[in-house]
């Protein structure tokens, strides 16, 4: 059985999944920013990698180069010993830490509780928990630490590992079973779409430490299928009129969520990160509303769901081909029904999850909000997660009440797009009507009409061009937003080598800023919090080079606790990890900052092929949950069809390797990370 082109790339720093370059606006690129930046500031000339030796080679600070960066004590206590890279197929965290692995791939939480089998059927998958684990929150029952709602993000799935129909065949990680024809079997697309979505799931702490799941009406599967409500100023238009939905309020299902975000009225958002290339579409012309987005002519989709046998709607939805009379006797639409951040009430299971179309249309990686004030507008940041992409924030039109607050603050309001100037200083650009030249004359028809293009309207007001933004975390003392720039390989795909590798930054950086004023400012000062990458090209906040306890590349995952650590997690891509430029960082990894010393320890290391991802803190510190995702695979078609898989985590043997939560705790019981 042959593969069908895969509508993706053959970029080796692209994980599976991840989606090709579609910005080919002129806006600058924050590279150019960066370097020119640094280069007013004397700490180079030419490329960054010289800035970096430069950097390194001078005694000044970083920090100290930057203004307005007042200090504010030492910061919090990385009171762990550091652990090695490693690239062992284990969970390996400090002395004086367990780890637990919790709710992997398959784990019965709702229903009938079917036990997990290689082979289960596309029902039981509704009633077990999803696959590759990504963005999550703890929600706490009555303020416990012991006791709550684990809410989590299952971006993708691996079909390989979940059909029967797939052993002994040559298939890679994005392959699947398909038939002679070139059709599916319809019980695997349902089993793969039932693996994606979101899971809710009651966990509780027994006195022995462990946590287990527990059987509660509140546990639910959200899926691929599951009714959504579209709201905010996208809901009803034209954009979003589908067969399904001919008045355009409702799309089904969720997919590719990979980060999340909590709301102040402690509700869920899940991400829609890479959704475009769920789709197939075969009309010659296509709109920049979806063309900007990755949408091409194609008869293929990731996973050919159109092509389940039988033809049923909610499969034939992926063929977003203009067949029908009008866009409401087809699925010409249905691609614009999906890439905004999903809002799910957890405690209420019988609640329809709300796409709210005002935090704007793109690769969502997540969605962080700042402390909400009491009387001031709800400020929320996300990021854009494709190469050259930008990063946005929303500020509400109506105030922040805690007695009256819901998710309707998110339908009203302002969405900005960031623009980082060489001096430091960076600019919200709003994405409104008649703001920035976003007018009818230059193709912008209204709100709607903006943000169902978000991309072309960021474009058009000039933001600057970001290395894959991924997550962002706020500081709860000083209001800094940080965010993880994973790494970029445009700049020549075959430069990605040790000699030249910030020409093609391969590493990446996190980046941070403190708003002028409110959190609902419109202007910024902006800093580099540290240059990821080898002994050789890396640079943290003292202009120090990364020392063997601190080395990462590819910042992913970010979140910072209640004391301000700031926690990094990393995911080189599963077709590069361990190999060429990324062999001294060993398997992904989870590592502590301090943000005031800009010290760095590594805390956890994960297994073989597999990205940390995901981060919840229990409201004690006590026990923190952190995600595997895709162990294994990195497994070669080859040697998936002989049986040998790279990784066997976490059951070991020869299982094959599931995602899968890991809970981390201290054998004294403190605070994890002090
Ligand atoms: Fe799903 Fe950007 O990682
Ligand atoms: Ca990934
Ligand atoms: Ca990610
Ligand atoms: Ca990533």
């Amino acid at each position: 059985m042959t593969q069908p082109q895969q509508p993706g790339t053959t970029d080796p720093v692209l994980a599976a999944g991840d989606e090709p370059l579609s910005n080919n606006s002129d806006n600058r690129y924050f590279g150019d920013v960066l370097q020119a930046r640094l280069s007013r500031r004397g700490f180079l000339r030419g490329s960054l990698a010289t800035a970096v030796t430069a950097a390194m080679a001078t005694s000044l600070p970083l920090a100290s180069a930057f203004a307005g960066q007042s200090q504010r004590g030492t910061g919090p206590t990385l009171g762990f010993t550091p652990i090695p890279t490693s690239t062992a197929d284990t969970v390996v965290v400090p002395q004086g830490y367990r780890s637990q692995v919790l709710i992997p791939w398959g784990t019965p939480i709702t229903g009938n509780y079917p036990d997990f089998a290689p082979d289960n059927s596309g029902e039981a998958q509704a009633q077990q928990t999803g696959s590759h684990h990504d963005g999550m929150h703890f929600f706490a029952i009555d303020g416990s630490s012991q006791d709550g709602l684990l809410v989590l993000n299952h971006e993708y799935v691996e079909p390989r590992f979940m059909h029967a129909a797939a052993s002994g065949l040559a298939l890679d990680s994005e392959g699947f079973p398909q038939n002679e024809d070139g059709s599916r079997d319809p019980d695997q697309v349902l089993r793969e779409m039932n693996g994606h979505g979101v899971s809710i799931v009651r966990i509780r702490q027994s006195a022995n430490g462990q946590w287990d799941v527990v059987r509660d009406g509140l546990n639910r599967r959200i899926t691929a299928r599951t009714p959504m409500k579209l709201s905010g100023p996208v809901a009803g238009t034209e954009h979003v009129r589908t067969q399904y939905s001919p008045d355009g309020t409702m799309t089904r299902g969720t997919q590719n969520n990979c980060s999340s975000g909590v709301t102040p009225w402690n509700t869920y958002m899940a991400a829609e990160e890479n959704w475009a290339g769920y789709f197939a579409k075969q009309d010659t012309e296509i709109d920049r509303r979806q063309s900007r987005y990755g949408i091409e002519t194609r008869d293929s989709g990731r996973w050919n769901w159109h092509r389940a046998k039988g033809g049923d709607d909610e499969f034939i939805r992926f063929d977003a081909t203009s067949h029908g009379a009008s866009a409401r006797d087809d699925y010409r639409n249905e691609p614009n029904t999906f890439g905004y951040m999903v809002e799910i009430d957890p405690f209420d299971p019988d609640s329809t999850p709300v796409k709210r179309t005002h935090l704007g249309r793109f690769a969502h990686e997540g969605v962080i909000f700042a402390p909400a004030v009491e009387g001031k507008p709800v400020v929320c940041y996300s990021g854009d997660d494709s190469r050259f992409e930008y990063i946005y924030k929303f500020v509400s039109a109506r105030p922040y009440h805690a007695a009256t607050a819901d998710g309707s603050l998110l339908d009203e309001g302002t969405l900005y797009v960031a623009r980082f100037n060489d001096d430091g200083s960076g600019e919200w650009l709003a994405l409104a009507p008649g703001e920035n030249g976003l007018t009818p004359e230059n193709g912008f028809a209204d709100l709607a009409d903006i943000l169902v293009n978000t991309r072309s309207a960021a474009d058009h007001v000039g933001a600057t061009k970001m290395d894959r933004p991924e997550w962002g975390a706020v500081d709860p003392a000083t209001g800094h937003v940080y965010f993880t720039l994973t790494n970029n390989s445009k700049r020549e795909e075959d430069q990605l080598d040790a000699a030249n590798p910030r020409a093609a930054n391969g590493f990446g950086q996190i980046v941070r800023w403190q708003e002028d004023g409110g959190q609902e400012a419109e202007r910024f000062q902006w800093e580099l919090f540290v240059l990821a990458g080898d002994g050789n090209d890396s640079r943290d906040l003292a202009g120090n080079p990364l020392d063997e306890d601190a080395l990462l590349a590819c910042p992913d995952g970010l979140c910072i606790d209640a004391d301000r650590r700031v926690w990094i997690q990393t995911d080189i891509s599963d077709s590069s990890v361990n190999d060429g430029i990324y062999t001294p960082f060993g398997n992904n990894q989870m590592l502590a900052a301090n943000p005031e010393t800009g010290e760095i320890k590594r805390f956890l290391t994960g297994p073989i092929g597999q990205e940390i991802t995901g981060v919840a803190i229990t409201p004690d510190q006590r026990t923190m949950f952190i995600n595997v995702q895709h162990p294994g695979a990195n497994t070669s078609a080859e040697d998936f069809a002989q049986g040998q898989y790279l990784s066997h985590w976490p059951d070991g043997g020869d299982a094959i390797p599931r995602s899968a939560t890991v809970v981390i705790t201290r054998e004294d019981g403190d605070k994890i990370g002090a």
